[in-house]
């Protein structure tokens, strides 16, 4: 068993492994016998809970054996690994499992040479991830904010783990509002094509539009043939969609930019010859009815009882026809195995109907994994929609300005413009603020609403960004303060310098570390990002406390360096490796000063 474990794998892994080699040894005939593992830091460090389903299991094949002697069995069969220590049989058949001190040093002290490595996956997969996703000519929201700061942490995650990532913004560029917006444009700017021109609001110009297109027949038939037109690809139809598309697209530039996120735009525009090949042979091979004059498509599931709308009376297409041709692009042309749809939980009925749909099409074979990642809606202090005092919807840039403002007052407020270089305050100030946003979102179940709150997120304990970047740039400074290099910290540990687990505090410490993989592999489970931020948290926690308790470095009365411990400075330096990959995976930019 033990050569069957990758490299890299966390005890959680690890165990997993002993134990259901050792239950199928000792059981043979059991068919899928439970293998749970969990850890259990009252009683050793792990616990393998199989021995009482697997006695109930057996007495229904009436066979009796008591849950201890079933436990007893199972612990004959585990094969020797070094992370294992000792087992114990407790109670009604509870393994508990104590992990070695050394093979643990070990483990952490070689990342002081050879960095954080991720856990080892059974197959480099290719992924679609679907995020962000905003729409042309309209505000992006906090939805999409949600969206774009779940995708991006989930592709650095996905990435991380050396799979073949395609991050796709999926804007919503496609459509008969396209008719109005291009009308209008006509009429406002007609030197469009050569100047560009001034909307300074795309807002403002949609509604705009939309008074006219609801008021004035004429306006509206204008519109309708501007659709045709521009579905046609008409080189002046086609110039007015991209003047508008770029007018949105450099007000989601900028978000992306100031957040770090890359994202390749692929629109619903894309889709349009592939939706016409789609929609005719779909019609051909019989899987459309007519509905009072619409063209739908059920599921094959008889429990969904919303249909997709593929054709609309006026024969146009919809969202539901593009995710049809994108469900199919995305596993012929990407040749995607895992397709992920990042949006509000809203959305979840539409992406099941269309799993459902595009399995019923042989779209979507069974191998391939079809993913929505829903998440709850955001919330203003008041514990209403987030909205403005004026009740409408929040600019996002205004909002990451609000955050930078509020980041600057912070760390003004602790007298860091003192002490800090400008450009470390700029650095500073930007980190923080962007740093807690994403925070504040990734630390809470995607599935529950949130309240959005500069003061929690911005308060410098409990789970937020800002402890966490103190954590971090206070532990990196401690081999700094003690005048020893990360080279000397190498050359140490070349010299067969080994991290001291001695001290129950930096047991306790370096055993949430060694847990890393564990928690990257339970993060993708049900994609709960969440668990990474606690995760660091446990580690800041974790730190705090040894550092209260061992001295790193002794000095003297008059402050002169007396003694330094070396064993500790690389319990230092892991710490601080393992929370800024953490970091690099929640979109988090460490901070050398703060
Ligand atoms: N543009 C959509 C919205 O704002 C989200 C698109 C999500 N992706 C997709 N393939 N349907 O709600």
């Amino acid at each position: 068993v033990s050569e069957k474990i990758a490299n890299g794998s966390g005890p959680l892994q690890i165990l997993l492994a002993l134990f259901s080699s050792a239950i199928t040894k000792a059981f043979p005939d059991l068919p899928d016998p439970p293998i749970v593992v969990a850890l259990s830091p009252k009683f050793g460090d792990y616990q393998c809970n199989s021995a009482l389903p697997i006695s109930k299991l057996l007495k229904s094949q009436g066979i009796s054996i008591p849950p201890p002697e079933v436990g007893k069995r199972i612990v004959e069969n585990v094969s020797e690994h070094p992370l294992v220590m000792k087992l114990d049989v407790a109670g009604p058949g509870f393994i508990n499992v104590s992990i070695d001190k050394n093979y643990v040093s070990k483990i952490l002290t070689n990342v002081v040479l050879e960095g954080i490595k991720p856990p080892p996956v059974e197959r480099k997969l290719r992924i679609v991830v679907d995020f962000s996703s905003p729409n042309i000519a309209k505000e992006m929201h906090v939805g999409h904010l949600r969206s774009t700061i779940i995708g991006e942490s989930l592709c650095r995650v996905l990435e991380f783990l050396n799979h073949d990532v395609l991050r796709i913004n999926h804007v919503g560029d496609w459509g008969t509002q396209f008719g109005m917006l291009i009308a209008h444009l006509q009429e406002r700017f007609p030197d469009f094509a050569e100047n560009v021109p001034p909307i300074g609001d795309l807002q403002a110009f949609y509604k705009e539009a939309k008074v006219r297109f609801d008021a004035d027949a004429e306006f509206k038939k204008r519109a309708y043939a501007c659709v045709v037109q521009l579905q046609n690809f008409e080189p002046t139809h086609k110039r007015a969609w991209e003047v508008i598309c770029d007018v949105s697209r450099r007000e989601f530039q900028k978000i992306y930019k100031r957040l770090g996120i890359t994202l390749q735009e692929r629109g619903e525009s894309f889709y349009q010859s592939r939706m016409e090949k789609l929609v005719k042979w779909l019609d051909a091979e019989g899987y459309l009815e007519e509905d009072e004059g619409r063209k739908i498509m059920w599921a094959a599931d008889k429990s969904i009882t919303v249909p997709l709308t593929i054709v609309k009376s006026d024969g146009g297409f919809t969202y539901d026809t593009s995710d049809m041709a994108c469900v199919q692009q995305r596993v012929n042309e990407e040749k995607a195995d895992w397709i992920i749809y990042i949006t509000d939980s809203g959305q979840a009925s539409h992406f099941q109907i269309l799993e459902s749909c595009a399995k019923r099409a042989g779209l979507l074979p069974s191998h391939v994994k079809f993913t929505h990642v829903g998440f709850g809606v955001v919330l203003g202090e008041d514990r209403k929609k987030f909205k403005t005092r004026s009740g409408d919807t929040i600019r996002l840039n205004d909002l990451l300005d609000e955050g930078v403002s509020r980041a600057l007052e912070t760390l003004k407020a602790k007298g860091r413009h003192e002490v800090l270089t400008p450009d470390e305050l700029k650095q500073a100030m930007e980190s923080v603020a962007y740093g807690c946003i994403k925070y504040a979102d990734l630390s809470h179940n995607r599935n529950a609403e949130y309240v959005f709150s500069f003061d929690r997120m911005l308060e410098d304990r409990g789970n937020t960004a800002v402890y966490l970047l103190y954590n971090l740039t206070r532990i990196r400074s401690i081999a700094r303060t003690a005048g020893v290099s990360s080279e000397q910290l190498h050359a140490a540990v070349k010299n067969g310098t080994q991290i001291s687990l001695d001290h129950e505090k930096e047991w306790k410490l370096g055993k949430v570390l060694l847990r890393f993989p564990d928690v990257i592999i339970e993060s993708l489970k049900d994609v709960s990002l969440h668990k990474i931020c606690d995760f660091a948290y446990e580690i800041a926690t974790a730190f705090s406390e040894f550092y209260d308790n061992c001295y790193c470095v002794e000095k003297d009365s008059s402050g002169e360096i007396k003694k330094v411990y070396m064993e500790r400075l690389l319990l230092c330096e892991v710490t601080a490796t393992i929370m800024a990959q953490l970091f690099a995976l929640l979109g988090i930019d460490p901070l050398s000063r703060m």
